[in-house]
């Protein structure tokens, strides 16, 4: 490793060591979701399985609860429940990066593995300037940086960022997150033979195209996969006006299902549709794993005028990643659903195979605490509504008649409920994720999701249910996932 880049890594785990105390002891630390070990944490990068590992690396500033120049952290683990901390990966010390690696992925080749990351250089005239660069490794934990492989191409500006790299056929390809010269967010496909040199294909989407029109001035983080035979691009626009109960959040991510011609770069695709539709989600990404699943990590938190409220950065740190998600495509829609990995933190199930509701607050007992999984099955909701309360803090409403259901937390600065809603046919499932400050509520299989951090009383552990119907609970506590901290002074050294 460079000297410079020596120097920032030890600082970032000197920035560790100092608020150790401190970030450990916050009541609303998380018990199963990957989360900085200090400052801020924003993207999930690199997700891959490498020489049977998985490993999740993600966007992070050490040094502030704020964006600055990013660093790559680094988690890896057999089962994606034991995790490990892992040095550093990347740290901003190149000319071309000086202002922060930002996101990208992970591929293997020939036993090595690839990141592919954006370099960003902000000029003191305030203009930026970016470059896709690549680190290699081969034992996935040290990186040696190979520096800058593409320049910005003609026809984009400098909002050009975030490459996501697969092999498909015999060839490498990748899509990139653009903004066109006249303002408009879209994607660009590019291809290679050796992962160094890359050939622009051209756009595949984007604002103006295929029938989009006002459709955002950036496209963030895409990530094309294939789920049953058809090709389905996930990005993140950012300036999309809200529309009902649509694009409500400062941002969104969601998905285009349709079919790339690879030679071409035509991309004939369907309509968007949002992946969450909660309050907090961004900036997703997903791999196949040597079972062939298509898994999801998502960014729990996203930039708005919330963040400077979180209790939680009074502790010197700030957001998680969500739970990871294993992704399939009914008709044209993505299902989500937990990986069954996470069975293995269930511990104490309680069951009530016929749990009924009579209208006035119930409680179940034994169906309380802060991290928690609850699965409600064969639901019948009559007479309107249905609504569990989570801790005195957050609320799940189902209105029967409208068939809409919501989301109702507290708003961080002003305390004032504020609310997230969604169109279903019917309600017949909930799987519910509560950690101490999050909620992943699962509607009908996956067919919808409400992602949202929280920030309950900490002594407040009820779950109340109110209506009238009947269905099938099950509730289980979820245990502390174990995460093996990386010893930051003796690596330093
Ligand atoms: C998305 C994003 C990416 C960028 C990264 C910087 O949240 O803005 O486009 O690479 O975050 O941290």
């Amino acid at each position: 490793m460079a000297e410079k880049e020596a120097l920032l890594v030890q600082k970032a785990y000197e920035e560790i060591e100092k608020n150790k105390v401190l970030v450990e002891n916050d009541p609303y630390r998380l018990n199963y979701h990957l989360m900085p070990p200090v400052g801020l944490l924003n993207d999930p990068n690199g997700l891959v399985q490498y020489k049977g590992s998985y490993h999740v690396f993600y966007q992070w500033n050490p040094f502030e609860t704020a964006h600055g120049a990013k660093f790559w952290g680094h988690y890896s683990s057999r089962d994606m429940v034991h995790w490990r901390e892992e040095p550093i990966a990347l740290a901003p010390s190149e000319w071309y990066e000086r202002n922060g690696c930002y996101s990208g992925s992970a591929v293997e080749w020939e036993g090595k593995l690839y990141l592919f990351y954006t370099g960003n250089v902000k000029l003191d005239d305030g203009t930026r300037e970016t470059y896709q660069c690549v680190a290699v490794s081969g034992d996935g934990v040290h990186f040696e940086k190979k520096g800058p492989v593409l320049k910005l191409p003609e026809g984009y500006t400098a909002h050009f960022r975030d490459p996501k790299v697969w092999w498909k056929d015999g060839r490498w390809y990748m899509v990139i997150g653009a903004q066109t010269l006249n303002g408009k967010g879209a994607t660009v496909l590019f291809s290679s033979d050796n992962l160094l040199s890359w050939t622009e294909t051209g756009l595949i989407a984007g604002d103006g195209m295929n029938g989009l029109s006002d459709f955002g001035y950036m496209w963030e983080c895409p990530d094309l996969i294939r789920l049953s035979g058809k090709d389905v691009l996930l990005v993140s626009p950012q300036g999309l006006d809200p529309s009902g109960h649509f694009y409500n959040n400062l941002f969104q991510s969601g998905y285009f299902v349709g079919q790339l011609d690879y030679e071409t770069a035509q991309f004939m695709h369907g309509t968007f549709t949002e992946l969450d539709r909660g309050f907090d989600f961004y900036a997703p990404q997903t791999f196949v794993d040597d079972k062939g699943r298509t898994i999801l990590y998502g960014w729990m938190g996203i930039t708005d005028e919330n963040e400077p409220h979180q209790p939680t950065l009074a502790n010197r740190w700030v957001h998680a990643l969500t739970i990871p998600r294993e992704l399939n495509l009914r008709g044209e829609k993505v299902y989500q659903r937990p990986i069954d990995e996470l069975s293995m933190l269930r511990k104490n199930r309680i069951e009530y195979k016929d749990a009924e509701l009579a209208g006035p607050a119930t409680e179940f007992n034994g169906v309380k605490g802060k991290s928690v999984e609850l699965l409600l099955d064969t639901m019948r909701v009559e007479f309107g509504g249905f609504r569990i309360r989570f801790r005195g803090e957050a609320e799940l409403f189902y209105d029967s008649d409208k068939r809409e259901i919501s989301l109702i937390r507290k708003n961080f600065k002003s305390g004032e409920p504020e609310r997230r809603t969604c169109e279903i046919s019917g309600l017949s499932q909930l799987r519910i994720y509560m950690d101490n400050s999050s909620l992943e509520v699962f509607v009908n299989e996956g067919e919808e999701v409400f992602s949202a951090r929280y920030f309950p009383k900490p002594e407040n552990e009820t779950i109340i249910f109110y209506g009238m119907g009947n269905f099938s609970l099950a509730k289980w506590d979820l245990e502390k996932m174990s995460i093996e901290r990386y010893n930051f002074q003796r690596g330093a050294l």
